[in-house]
């Protein structure tokens, strides 16, 4: 490390000191082939990468209206810096996992191109892409051919109107028809993701599994959580992973998975149909409020411009972009990376929201900016 006298910076581009970017000390006692450690014992190997924070719905568990303040281009991490990051995590730091998400990814253009690149220099690593599903019709293919590992759709549900006063669009047929041309080309095994909203969609629960389990895709429900930019969630108003449950018993018996869950947010159901004895498949159920599973986390988050969040509900960031536009070399991205999961929270108290309230603070960031 080019360290001199004063404050360690490192340097610019032009070969000047940058004092706005202080060289990265690491953790003390933690090589950087110690990976993403954290003060609990947790190591993150899971990394989410936010490719834009730009959408084309309006989800109103997400976003307002309007719409959100958009980034300006520049302060996205361009091609070439989302590879160099995710080379780093992969050779550095052990990430083992890469998913893709937003905002709505499908809107960065250059978003085959970013496949393509990660895959060539990583050909094992699983790579998924979180989408709304609009316009994956017309890029199912090029992406699969690009080297995409899956796909994770969210669809709240499969009524139009319904559909329209979620997501304050009325485009349900255009998702329906990406999500199938995407099992088409084999971007499988799809999975789907549905937030339930109290008197909006949440008796739609058992047709959403039918609807999965005759398409042979993974349907998992999340709760919904307070990260909506309108700051209307409340406890009173969430449905509950025990809601859930109880509203796919009204037609499907749900059994405990007996694979081991090892580290994933969901828990996993074998859904029988009453009578049988063979499952007709799986439903996971992402209980992030009512039975948190921080003590298992393993994910990192990089938002689009280049932050690390150790936690969706981390309120603070560590900036990566600077040093990746200095000439600071890999191992000092990779220790400023540490640096930042070191300091990951043990939980984010969401679970006591309206019952002792000073557990949890909202992040300023709603999940589109954060990257889910
Ligand atoms: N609570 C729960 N899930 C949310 N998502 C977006 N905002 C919230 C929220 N407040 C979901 C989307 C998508 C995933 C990335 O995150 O539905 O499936
Ligand atoms: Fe867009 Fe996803 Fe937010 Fe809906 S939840 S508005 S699809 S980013």
């Amino acid at each position: 490390m080019g360290i001199s006298l004063g404050m360690p910076a490192v340097r610019s581009r032009t070969g000047a000191a940058d004092a706005s970017v202080p060289v990265p000390a690491g953790v003390p006692g933690l090589a950087v082939s110690d990976g993403l450690m954290d003060r609990f014992g947790r190591r993150a190997t899971d990394m989410r990468l936010s490719l834009t924070d730009k959408c084309n719905l309006r989800c109103t568990y997400c976003m307002p209206a309007e719409g959100l303040q958009w980034l300006a281009k520049d302060n996205l991490l361009s091609r070439g810096e989302i590879v160099r990051l995710v080379r780093v995590g992969v050779e550095q730091l052990g990430i083992r996992e890469l998913r893709l998400t937003g905002g709505e990814p499908l809107v960065r253009a250059d978003l085959v191109d970013i496949i393509a690149d990660l895959r060539a220099a990583h050909p094992e690593l699983p790579i998924s892409l979180t989408t709304n599903a609009l316009g994956l019709d017309r890029k199912a293919a090029a992406l699969k051919e690009a080297g995409l590992t899956r796909i994770n759709v969210s669809l709240d549900s499969l009524h139009p109107g319904t559909f329209a006063q979620l997501t304050r669009r009325p485009f349900l047929e255009r998702v329906l028809a990406g999500i199938e041309e995407a099992a088409r080309v084999g971007l499988g095994l799809v999975k789907i993701n549905a937030v339930l909203m109290r008197g909006i969609n949440d008796a739609e629960a058992p047709d959403l599994l039918d609807w999965a389990l005759q398409r042979g895709f993974e349907l998992r429900f999340i709760e919904q959580m307070p990260l909506d930019a309108d700051h209307g969630w409340t406890r009173e108003g969430m449905v509950t992973a025990g809601d859930v449950r109880a509203r796919l018993r009204e037609r499907f018996v749900l059994a405990p998975d007996p694979r081991s869950r090892d580290g994933a947010p969901a828990e996993r159901w074998q859904v029988f149909r009453p009578g049988s004895a063979e499952p007709a498949g799986t439903v996971g159920i992402i209980a992030s409020v009512t039975e948190p599973f921080c003590a298992d986390c393993r994910r990192t988050r990089i938002t689009a411009e280049g932050q690390v969040r150790s936690c969706l509900f981390s309120h603070e960031e560590t900036d990566l972009r600077a040093l990746l536009r200095s000439d600071a070399s890999d191992e000092q991205v990779a220790l400023r990376w540490q640096e930042a999961m070191w300091g990951k929270p043990k939980a984010h108290g969401m679970d006591h929201v309206g019952l002792d309230a000073e557990d949890y603070v909202q992040p300023d960031r709603t999940m589109s900016a954060i990257g889910g």
